[in-house]
């Protein structure tokens, strides 16, 4: 079914202006450590070479003795400092198998995060995920290399959106895409990710649901469900630049080719698609079907970490990098583990009703 109404920014009249307020971070603390020499020794070569072996099929030999000490001192740090990093499927090889401890997509992170037992998360993610992080983790002190890494979805709907959108529809219930800020978390009734979204919006029993902001993963929940769907008229800034047309050159350069889409997507998109899926999804369907040739629909370093882990699967990249994804760096998640900055912090009275919806999400059944 297609989705049943969708409504913007400019639908409401009344609407107060401006976009979506991050939420403040805390200034750096004291207690900064000593810059460690970034030096390719003999030491960093040896405790870098299991790393290397993993990545070597992304990574040129010629590049690693420039990234390698920067890893090293990371893994080092971590340790001293009694902190574990949470990095996204989105993240660049050397972040991702060289210095995470625990990678996945949005739903994998946010459940690691009620695991964890360090005193300190770096999130090498963007600031929803650093946000989801500290809501499931008040006690912790949650660090964001980048406080600059946003989301376009994130920031195209506010609590306010929220509550004009509850008026509008009164009773209906509100399910919000993990990629929203904790200030919209705290308006909704739940959340989802692109890993449950169908299940979320099902388990509400109820005739119609308000899914936002991404209005592609709502047109795919809609295709998916009896249930009305009222979508919010967001789009995540990388899959939306995806078309049918680029796909299909694909298929007739080579009609053997598989090609697996995120439901971020436009729906031409996932027409051409021989599976849609979330980014974890996407990495079991390529480790159990080991397809000869692949196009991954999705953010571009995807398909590195999983050339990384599959060399015999030939990857075909139309490469559509996040900005933001990238905003994350060695360099700055040095600086983080050196400085202790910058740190996320939300409004206690706020972080409490976000906090139910991400935990009404991640306690539903499977
Ligand atoms: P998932 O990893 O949950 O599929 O999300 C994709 C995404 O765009 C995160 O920003
Ligand atoms: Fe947001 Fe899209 Fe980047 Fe994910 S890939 S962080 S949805 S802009």
């Amino acid at each position: 079914m297609p989705i049943a109404e969708i409504y913007g920014p400019d639908d409401f009249a009344d609407r107060p202006k401006g976009q979506a307020t991050p939420t403040p971070v805390a200034p750096a603390r004291s207690g900064t450590l000593p810059r460690p020499l970034l030096e390719w020794t003999g030491e960093v070569e040896r405790a870098t070479a299991p790393i290397y072996e993993r990545v070597k099929h992304v990574i040129p030999a010629i590049e690693w003795p420039l990234m390698a000490p920067t890893i090293h001192a990371i893994n080092q740090l971590k340790r001293e400092r009694n902190a574990v990093i949470l990095a996204h499927n989105y993240q660049a090889p050397e972040i991702f198998h060289g210095v995470a401890d625990i990678g996945g997509d949005s739903l994998q992170l946010a459940v690691e995060a009620t695991k964890v037992k360090a005193d300190i998360i770096v999130q090498c993610g963007v600031h929803f995920m650093a946000e989801t992080s500290k809501l499931l983790n008040p006690d912790k002190t949650v660090l964001i290399p980048d406080t600059r890494a946003g989301c376009s979805l994130a920031a195209s709907i506010t609590g306010a959106d929220v509550r004009l959108l509850r008026e509008k529809f009164p009773g209906v219930p509100v399910v919000a895409y993990v990629n929203t800020s904790a200030e919209v978390k705290a308006e909704v009734d739940i959340c989802c990710t692109s890993s449950n979204a169908v299940q979320v919006v099902e388990s509400l029993n109820a005739p119609r649901v308000i899914f936002l902001p991404d209005r592609y993963l709502a047109t795919y929940v809609a295709s998916k469900t009896d249930v009305k769907i009222i979508a919010w008229k967001g789009a995540c800034e990388v899959h939306e630049r995806f078309t049918g047309e680029e796909l299909r050159a694909f298929r007739d350069a080579d009609p053997s080719v598989q090609i697996i889409a995120h439901p971020e997507c436009p729906p031409d998109v996932l027409a051409e698609a021989d599976f849609t899926g979330s980014t974890a999804h996407m990495i079991n369907w390529v480790r159990e079907r080991r397809p000869k040739r692949l196009v991954m629909i999705t953010e571009c370093s995807m398909a590195d970490n999983v050339r990384a882990e599959l060399p015999d699967v030939e990857m075909l990249r139309p490469c559509n990098l996040c900005p933001h994804m990238k905003r994350i760096t060695l360099a700055n998640i040095l600086e983080s583990l050196l400085t202790l900055g910058e740190e996320v912090t939300i409004d206690p009275a706020l972080a409490g009703r976000a906090r139910r919806s991400v935990e009404r999400m991640i306690n539903l059944k499977n």
